[in-house]
């Protein structure tokens, strides 16, 4: 190959591929426009091409032409016929799978015009929910559902020297990646993750554990205060049971719990030291998830202040019993009283009523 003749190739590939080359992030199984369009006129001619050679979708003759398209792409791609003829070639390509990653070509030509159009496209499924659990001294961050593959990051506040050693886990399940770390707690620092992605990330914290000696008769807890409003909200005991999930309070803790559940903080009401334990809120919003732990001890002391009540009820009980008895003993001697009288004067004609009817029966 002579010398002029590579550096023209040299320069026709820049210029292919330089000209509007340009990025576009499509959602992972969601549909994805990729645009194109071309100066309007006639004998409309679209091919599009995933580089470096699979035909994903060709157009001529008025009408669309699919035998050269590669079988990945079948039924998976239109184009928006009734704006072909005002320049829009744009493809339509709907239930976007990793493979589609990767350069396409938009070819246009009419009578008089031809060009090409290059679109890079990317495929991502975003990290949506960070999960952050604490068993025994056990943390672990986890986030399932991602693509492309996720990186995972740790910190504490304060910054702790202890090496924070981690193991990450990553699997792939089909085409999403699922990631998974855990290391050993230490007390008194609050831990924070990050899971993240080229496309975006997310963050878990995890507070370090509050004590809290309550009262039997009510209790409040908190979750962390967050900035945006709750997307979802979860209070959990001794981490396994469910308290409170989105805003429904589970059938054992209905005695329990008193407050509106939605707005970060729990009121509980009646309860005993069966009710010792540790509190779990995770909160979640657009920006990450937030776990606070809270142990609660209820006060003992407010317990015999509850028996104080009970004997007040139990007084008032019998006073209340005493009282109805009088009354009803009023009642039944005025009746007796009412219906000596009537019998005294049913005997003046000397038969009562009933006598008296069965007299004319006969
Ligand atoms: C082509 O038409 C579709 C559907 O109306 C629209 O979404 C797209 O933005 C148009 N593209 C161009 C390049 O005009
Ligand atoms: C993550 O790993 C830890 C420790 O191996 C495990 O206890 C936990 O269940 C895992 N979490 C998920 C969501 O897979
Ligand atoms: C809950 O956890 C606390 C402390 O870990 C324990 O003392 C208590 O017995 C547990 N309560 C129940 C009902 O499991």
């Amino acid at each position: 190959m002579s010398m002029e003749c590579f550096v023209f190739f040299g320069v026709l590939t820049f210029l292919l591929t330089t000209n509007r080359a340009d990025a576009l992030d499509c959602l992972l199984e969601e549909s994805c426009v990729l645009p194109c369009s071309f100066k309007p006129g006639a004998e409309v001619i679209v091919h599009w091409i995933q580089l470096a050679d699979s035909p994903a979708h060709s157009y001529y003759y008025d009408q669309d032409q699919l035998s050269h398209q590669k079988p990945r792409f079948s039924g998976r791609t239109s184009l928006f016929k009734n704006q072909i003829s005002g320049g829009n070639a744009s493809l339509l390509l709907s239930g976007v799978k990793v493979e589609d990653e990767g350069t396409y070509k938009c070819y246009t030509s009419t009578d008089d015009h031809t060009k090409e159009i290059f679109i890079n496209l990317n495929v991502y499924a975003p990290i949506r929910k960070v999960d952050l659990h604490q068993d025994g001294n056990t943390i672990s961050c986890s986030s399932e559902g991602v693509y492309p593959k996720p990186e995972i990051s740790w910190s504490t506040d304060p910054p702790s020297n202890q090496n924070l050693l981690e193991k990450i886990k990553v699997q792939q399940i089909g085409q999403l990646y699922k990631i998974n770390s855990s290391l050993t707690s230490v007390p008194d620092v609050d831990y924070n993750c990050i899971v993240s992605t080229g496309r975006n990330k997310m963050a878990a914290t995890l507070f370090k554990q509050t004590s809290l000696s309550g009262s039997s008769k009510e209790t409040t807890m908190h979750c962390a205060s967050s900035k945006s409003p709750p997307t979802s909200l979860t209070w959990r005991f001794n981490h396994s049971q469910i308290i409170v999930s989105d805003g429904s309070v589970m059938e054992e803790w209905m005695q329990q719990v008193k407050s509106e559940p939605m707005s970060g903080e729990l009121t509980l009401k009646d309860l005993s030291t069966d009710h010792d334990g540790i509190y779990t809120c995770e909160l979640r919003n657009a920006e990450g998830t937030y776990v606070t732990n809270t142990f609660l001890r209820i006060e003992h002391s407010q317990g015999s202040a509850r028996s104080g009540g009970q004997i007040t009820g139990i007084v008032f009980g019998v006073v209340f019993l005493a009282v109805l008895a009088a009354v009803l003993m009023v009642l039944f001697i005025k009746r007796r009283k009412k219906t000596k009288k009537a019998k005294k004067e049913s005997n003046g004609n000397g038969k009562t009523p009933e006598e008296e009817i069965s007299l004319k029966g006969t």
